[in-house]
């Protein structure tokens, strides 16, 4: 970095940033994007907490969210948005009742739904370009992990068939790690100026040094040689977790595809998910359930979400044998 570098410009992220990043969705998520509507934010988080706040300003009320779905509500209820929870099934959102539930713009996970792992089909991306299209609205499609699909290439990004009416945004937090707190946005050009504003009254933008720093690793080549072998190493842990499900556990099931780095588990519908927490807690395993991220009422079997990304194959083994000696003890 030059003595220049060091300044307080370029609060929406640095071009070396975005031109790289530009360059890199283009080719392995098919986007549409120039620079110029990248903006560089602290994670998806911040970044959905800006397009929400745009939304909001721009006089929308309710925004559609999958349900179940990753989020904490309370940044977006923060925003003057009302949430709506959209019920998701084999196909994805059902973007059918879109209208029904009157809401303004929606927030979704089209190439890998969080929690349930379904990728949302071809059926499904047209109906809802045309709900887009219809109601004049936006979309923001998070692409929190597509870099890690095992069996085929992912999915195309949304953003890449509607991108005047999708947001897309990504996160550095599965490909590197959570901490380093970098995201971005593509951003349609008729809401771009709202969101540099937003970003303005949120800070002065993200560290300038990690952003060089990932451009570097980006145009080297380096991101993608660690993505083909981070792949392959979670490859391998998740084909560990199935295998010792099917031992241990021949009764659960796995959802959803074969990508990211969580699996979905679904248990018989006998077993009590009450009893079960605190046991496991007591043997010290930490997992996710699904019930947990549900607007409102949980349905559904019970089912774990197991994450895979940092433990080895061994511990996925022993782990997995842990689990179902608790699951022995309090449900069947
Ligand atoms: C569905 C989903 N979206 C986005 C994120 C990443 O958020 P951030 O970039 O703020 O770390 C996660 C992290 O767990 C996630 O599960």
């Amino acid at each position: 970095m030059s003595r220049a570098h060091f300044d307080y410009d370029e609060a929406h992220g640095r071009e070396v940033l975005r031109r790289a990043l530009a360059d890199y969705l283009g080719r392995v998520r098919g986007v549409l994007a120039d620079p110029t509507q990248i903006v560089i934010t602290s994670g998806f988080e911040q970044g959905r907490n800006l397009v929400c706040r745009a939304l909001a300003a721009r006089g929308a009320k309710r925004i559609g969210v999958e349900n179940p779905s990753y989020t904490d509500w309370d940044p977006i209820r923060r925003t003057g948005l009302e949430i709506v929870p959209i019920p998701v099934d084999g196909d994805g959102m059902r973007v059918d009742l879109l209208d029904k539930r009157q809401v303004s713009a929606v927030m979704l996970t089209p190439a890998h739904q969080f929690p349930t792992g379904v990728v949302m089909s071809g059926e499904r991306r047209v109906q809802l370009q045309d709900w887009l299209r219809r109601r004049e609205t936006i979309a923001l499609e998070d692409d929190y992990d597509s870099e890690f699909r095992y069996d085929r290439a992912p999915v195309r990004a949304l953003q890449g068939l509607e991108p005047e009416r999708v947001v897309y945004a990504g996160t550095a937090s599965k490909t590197l790690a959570p901490a380093l707190r970098l995201g971005w946005l593509i951003v349609p050009r008729h809401l771009l100026a709202e969101i540099h504003r937003e970003q303005l009254l949120s800070d002065m933008g993200c560290p300038r040094i990690e952003q060089h720093t990932l451009a570097e690793f980006i145009v080297t080549g380096e991101f993608d040689r660690h993505l083909r072998r981070m792949r392959s190493q979670y490859r391998a842990r998740r084909d560990a977790l199935l295998d010792a499900l099917a031992t241990e556990l021949p009764e659960a099931s796995v959802e959803g595809i074969a990508a990211g780095l969580h699996a979905t588990i679904r248990l018989p519908d006998r077993y009590d998910e009450k009893a079960l927490r605190p046991e496991l807690s007591r043997v010290g395993i930490s997992l996710w359930y699904m019930s947990d991220h549900f607007v409102g009422a949980p349905s559904g079997p019970p089912t774990l979400l197991i994450g895979y990304a940092r433990i080895s194959e061994s511990q996925i083994r022993a782990g997995i044998r842990a689990l179902a000696a608790a699951i022995r003890a309090t449900c069947s």
